[in-house]
């Protein structure tokens, strides 16, 4: 299984898919689920993408996986299926993982219970950065977690807190949009088989 964790300081409440930057901008964290997700005609069944949703007063935990239905690659249908979601979590919910109709997955975890679950699964963790060391210099093992910021990166505390687990990798110094980030890193992954 191949894991990405994005830290968004996109909205916890629901949103107009017509204005997707103006809600923390959760236009890259669709982006994103587009990226990790959707190959050409198909789905990524050994993929999961997690969204730490950290624009309102509590965190909110989102995950795309294989099992994700009726949701295109394009980011405002993507938006459009956040936001429901959302609406969903207004109403109270806990920590336990949750499916909506479409297969998205929500629950009321913050971005370091998320590492801290994949961290008992067995995740080997490599958190994006453009200091670290060349991705193509590091062994990716089995079950790898990508840990990657939005547009204003991932704040300190929560830097460190991964960091404890996780290696430092590079895509160069050239900073992409993170999007960008999960397609290399797929192509990497898909070439060595991981
Ligand atoms: C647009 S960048 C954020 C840039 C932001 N100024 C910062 O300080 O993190 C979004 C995310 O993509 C990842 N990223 C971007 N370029 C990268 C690179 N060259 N190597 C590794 N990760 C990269 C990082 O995880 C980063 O947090």
């Amino acid at each position: 299984m191949r894991t990405f964790i994005l830290y968004s300081r996109g909205w916890t409440k629901p949103f107009s898919e017509k204005d997707l930057p103006g809600a923390g901008r959760m236009d890259i964290a669709c982006r994103c689920v587009s990226a990790a997700l959707f190959i050409s005609y198909t789905i990524r069944r050994d993929t999961r993408f997690f969204i730490s949703l950290n624009g309102g007063s509590q965190p909110i935990a989102l995950c795309f996986d294989g099992r994700i239905r009726k949701i295109s690659p394009d980011e405002r249908s993507i938006g459009l299926w956040i936001s429901k979601t959302l609406e969903k979590a207004q109403n109270g919910f806990g920590k336990e993982w949750k499916r909506t109709d479409n297969g998205i997955l929500y629950a009321q975890k913050s971005f370091r219970e998320i590492l801290e679950e994949l961290e008992k699964e067995g995740c080997e963790f490599y958190l994006l950065d453009e200091e670290g060391k060349k991705i193509e210099e590091t062994t990716i093992k089995e079950n790898p977690a990508f840990v990657l910021g939005d547009n204003l990166g991932i704040p300190k505390g929560e830097e460190k807190f991964a960091e404890r687990v996780a290696e430092k990798i590079s895509l160069g110094k050239t900073s992409y949009l993170a999007s960008s980030c999960i397609s290399v890193v797929h192509w990497i992954c898909d070439g060595k088989g991981i």
